[in-house]
C-alpha cells in the first residue's frame, strides 16, 4: 500500500513555479499577482486562505488579501469583485467561499471575469471544461488529476467512482476524468444522497473518491481490494486531546481502508496541498495569458 504524499508533492510543484516565476522576472515579465476576498470570520476559510496567502509567498507571487466583515451587503462585495475584474495589477482571484446567507453565492461567482476566474468556479470555465476547451479547472479536481498523474496511476479504461456530486469537486471532476485524453478516459460513476446500495457501487471502482464532507464514511466493506482512494474530505472534528480543539477528518476510515488499497491519498496531507497548488498553476496561467 502506497501513501499517496500531497504535501510533497504540492512542495516540489510549487518548487516548479517558483523557477518560472524567477525565469520570467529575469526577462522583464512581470510578477503573478493573486487577491482573494474573505468575507467573516469562519475558522476553516481563515486557515485555507492563510494557506494560499503563504503558497504565493513560496511561489514568488504578489497576493493581495480584502477582508470584509460577515455584515457586508451582496453590492459592497459585488464591488470589491468589479474592482479587481478592472484592476491591471490582479492576474486571478478568489472569493473564498462559503459565503454568509444574506449573500447569493452563485450571482457572485458569475461577477468574476472568467479570463481573472483562478477558481474556475465561473459557468464560462464550467461550461469550457465540460466541453474539453482551454479553460481554469477547478482547483480541487486540477489537483487531484495531477496527483494521480504523477504517481503514475492510470485512469484511462478504468472504474472512477465519486461520492459527492458538488460543483466545485464531483461534477468538475467527473467531466475532467471522462474527457478524452491520457488523464482521462475513465468510466466515471457519480453517486450521491439518492444513490441505493452505495456500497455495491463503490465496491467495483479502481479508482474510488470520497467527496461529501462526511467523516470516516467510507468503511473497509465499501472499498474493493486493490482501489486507489482518493479522500476529499478535511471536516473539523471536536478533539480536546489537540491544542485547537479539532483534529481534520477525511470521508474515508483510514485505519481500516489503507491495508486494502494499492494507494490511497491522507488527511491532512493529501488533495488539501494540491487543490492550493492548483489555484497557483491557474494563477502563474492567468499572468501568462496577460503577458
Ligand atoms: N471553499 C472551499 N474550497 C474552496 C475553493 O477551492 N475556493 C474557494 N474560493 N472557496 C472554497
Amino acid at each position: 500500500m502506497q501513501i499517496i504524499d500531497g504535501k510533497a508533492t504540492s512542495a516540489q510543484i510549487k518548487k516548479e513555479i517558483a523557477e518560472e516565476v524567477e525565469q520570467r522576472l529575469a526577462k522583464g515579465l512581470h510578477r503573478p499577482h493573486l487577491a482573494a476576498i474573505l468575507v467573516g470570520h469562519d475558522g476553516g476559510s481563515e486557515t485555507y486562505v492563510a494557506n494560499k496567502v503563504k503558497a504565493c509567498e513560496v511561489c514568488g507571487f504578489k497576493s493581495t488579501l480584502i477582508r470584509l466583515e460577515d455584515s457586508v451587503s451582496q453590492d459592497e462585495l459585488l464591488a470589491h469583485v468589479e474592482a479587481l475584474n478592472n484592476d491591471p495589477d490582479v492576474d486571478g482571484f478568489i472569493v473564498q467561499l462559503p459565503l454568509p446567507r444574506h449573500i447569493d453565492e452563485q450571482a457572485v461567482i458569475e461577477a468574476i471575469d472568467p479570463a481573472k476566474d483562478v477558481d474556475g468556479f465561473h459557468p464560462v470555465n464550467v461550461g469550457r471544461q465540460s466541453v474539453g476547451l482551454p479553460c481554469f479547472h477547478s482547483a480541487t479536481p486540477a489537483g487531484i488529476v495531477e496527483l494521480l498523474r504523477r504517481y503514475n496511476i492510470p485512469t484511462r479504461g478504468k472504474n472512477v467512482v465519486i461520492v459527492g456530486r458538488s460543483n466545485i469537486v464531483g461534477k468538475p471532476l467527473a467531466a475532467m476524468l471522462m474527457q478524452k485524453g491520457e488523464q482521462g478516459d475513465a468510466t466515471v460513476t457519480v453517486c450521491h444522497s439518492a444513490t441505493p446500495d452505495l456500497a455495491s457501487v463503490t465496491a467495483k471502482a479502481d479508482i474510488l473518491v470520497a467527496a461529501m464532507g462526511r467523516p470516516g464514511f467510507i468503511t473497509a466493506d465499501m472499498v474493493a481490494d486493490g482501489a486507489t482512494v482518493i479522500d476529499v474530505g478535511t471536516t473539523r472534528v471536536p478533539d480536546a486531546s489537540r491544542k485547537s480543539g479539532f483534529r481534520l477528518s477525511g470521508d474515508v476510515d483510514f485505519e481500516a481502508v489503507a491495508p486494502k488499497c494499492t494507494a490511497i491519498t491522507p488527511v491532512p496531507g493529501g488533495v488539501g496541498p494540491m487543490t492550493i497548488v492548483s489555484l497557483m498553476l491557474n494563477t502563474l496561467e492567468a499572468a501568462r495569458r496577460r503577458d
